[in-house]
């Protein structure tokens, strides 16, 4: 009997396998390895990298020097803009035809199931539309800056007051310490509860560990050759697929339980975005794959966005120095940041965040999958089921975008007569634009602006490797290898030197 089994689980494997080498050679044939351009040839055998420190930034010269700004990977089957023509043609003119695909959606789709980050169509739509009427409110700001101000009150500050100053443990890495925040601050939005992650002893929490695992093992999928190799290991429980199931089922406990234990408590007096769908949505995976969309949406982007502007500001003392003035101004010496048009009035802080993201976007590419045969506005023939990827990392270092100057971090380049001025969406489509833009601008905002204004007013923070050249771990969004290790010192013995803001309205168009 056992030997039977044995023999029909042979005979399933073999299948298996051919099967799978079927359609791999199929996948490979479609791709086009044999290709030697120079791109090509530069890609496979990785000679980009005797010469840049990143793939973006080789992107970002190739993207640079083309005339139309669009280049093409024949290997990878991936044409790259950074056209704004063209990202306005995809995500609003032809939005339809430039949908995620399906390829994107089978990737994720075990993580993020049907929440809104991985659907195309009327599920996209419904969520869209009943998130939208939920963000948009303007009570939903408020209630966003009083979870932040709490935490930041409450465990980043304490945080950094413990270790500051001190020789011996002074050195903090403040991406894990954004990573944190981040998640305390998204799942206390988003379900109204609190991991505590950013406390003092900065302990581990099962559910944050469970879904950086996920989200980093769902990313891995992307760069397998071919999506059998992950389905197969996925079919037979195998390596990092058995991790994933291991990890995505914590994930779904903890999940489902907090939806349980929100409807035992009612949601009718709870202001969370759960408790606010809960309202009209009954089903419990649905509302799981919702939330969990909204965290991988939420938590670190605004960690990578965070890491690169204290990177850079300590780059830029002058800064530094304009935000503290600015703040001292509007907010008062030594006074707290008291509401949300105070946060508002901060201009000139506000063109250092966009500035910031300009140069380190937290998504630095996104791409879509061409439905049918279609022509972008710079002449590039996009065949049906090419895949095309705008770059926002690329777009932010084009001198005919941002003029000359677009290598230097210039806060002013975003202020008319000192007021903030935004540009063209799709000339910075680091929320991405048109039709899917991101839905959490307005809170990443209220959470970049506080956290960095509470960390530039009280501690000056110093780069431990004051030369080191940003170097990106491969994943969804924009992550520092090796973290952003820094010394932390208090402010209190230091006063801001006076420079004064110019604000010139050059864009250098
Ligand atoms: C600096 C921080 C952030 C950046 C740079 C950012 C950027 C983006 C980008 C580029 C997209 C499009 C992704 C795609 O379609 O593949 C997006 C979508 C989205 N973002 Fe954000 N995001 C940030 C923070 C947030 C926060 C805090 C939330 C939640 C409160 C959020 C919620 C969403 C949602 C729900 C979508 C999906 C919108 C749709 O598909 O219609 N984002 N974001």
């Amino acid at each position: 009997m056992e030997h039977e089994a044995w023999r029909a689980f042979l005979i399933l494997m073999i299948t298996v396998i051919i099967l799978s080498l079927f359609s791999l050679s199929r996948y490979l044939l479609k791709l086009k390895l044999w290709c030697n351009c120079e791109i090509c040839d530069a890609y496979l055998t990785m000679s980009w990298s005797k010469e840049f420190d990143n793939l973006c930034d080789w992107y970002a010269h190739l993207l640079s020097k083309s005339q139309s700004k669009t280049i093409h990977i024949h290997v990878l089957g991936n044409t790259i803009t950074a056209n704004p023509d063209n990202v306005e043609y995809m995500l609003k003119t032809r939005f339809d035809n430039f949908p995620k695909g399906k390829s994107f959606s089978m990737i994720l789709g075990d993580f993020l199931g049907q929440g809104i980050f991985n659907v195309d169509g009327d599920l996209w739509r419904f969520q869209k539309n009943m998130a939208s009427l939920e963000l948009d409110r303007f009570s939903i700001r408020f209630y966003a800056l009083e979870i932040v101000n709490h935490e930041i009150k409450n465990r980043l500050i304490p945080l950094l007051s413990s270790v500051a100053g001190k020789e011996d443990h002074g050195i903090l890495d403040l991406q894990d310490v954004f990573r944190r925040f981040s998640f305390d601050s998204m799942c206390k939005f988003l379900f109204g509860l609190d991991p505590r992650c950013l406390e003092l002893s900065l302990p581990m929490s099962e559910f944050a560990v469970a879904f950086d695992l996920a989200s980093k093992l769902s990313a891995e999928r992307a760069m397998t050759v071919s999506p059998m190799i992950w389905k197969i290991k996925r079919m037979l429980n195998l390596g990092s697929e058995k991790q994933l199931k291991e990890a995505l089922k914590i994930i779904d406990i903890l999940a489902l339980e907090v939806i349980r234990q929100r409807r035992k408590m009612g949601i009718s007096t709870h202001k969370d975005l759960l408790s606010r769908f809960m309202g009209t949505v009954n089903d419990e995976t649905y509302l799981r794959d919702i939330v969990i969309s909204f965290l991988l949406a939420g938590r670190d982007t605004v960690a990578s966005a965070l890491t690169g502007f204290i990177w850079l500001l300590a780059k830029h003392p002058h800064v530094c120095s304009l935000i503290q003035l600015e703040a001292d101004r509007i907010i008062g010496q030594n006074q707290e940041l008291q509401s949300f048009d105070q946060l508002r009035e901060l201009n000139y802080l506000q063109a250092a965040v966009y500035e910031s993201m300009r140069l380190y976007p937290p998504i630095q590419f996104d791409s879509k999958f061409c439905q049918e045969d279609d022509l972008l506005p710079d002449g590039t023939f996009v065949k049906k089921g090419t895949r095309v990827t705008y770059h926002p990392y690329s777009m932010g270092r084009i001198m005919e975008i941002w003029g000359e100057d677009c290598l230097e971090f210039k806060p002013e380049r975003w202020l008319k007569n000192g007021v903030f001025f935004p540009e063209n969406p799709f000339k910075y489509p680091v929320f991405q634009a048109g039709f899917r833009v991101c839905l959490g601008k307005e809170m990443a905002l209220v959470e970049i602006k506080s956290v960095a204004l509470s960390i530039v007013r009280k501690f000056q923070i110093k780069l431990v490797s004051a030369n080191r050249i940003p170097r990106f771990s491969p994943g969804l969004t924009a992550t520092l290898s090796g973290g952003l290790p820094v010394i932390v010192q208090e402010r209190f013995t230091i006063t801001p030197i006076k420079y004064s803001i110019s604000g010139h309205d050059s864009k250098g168009k």
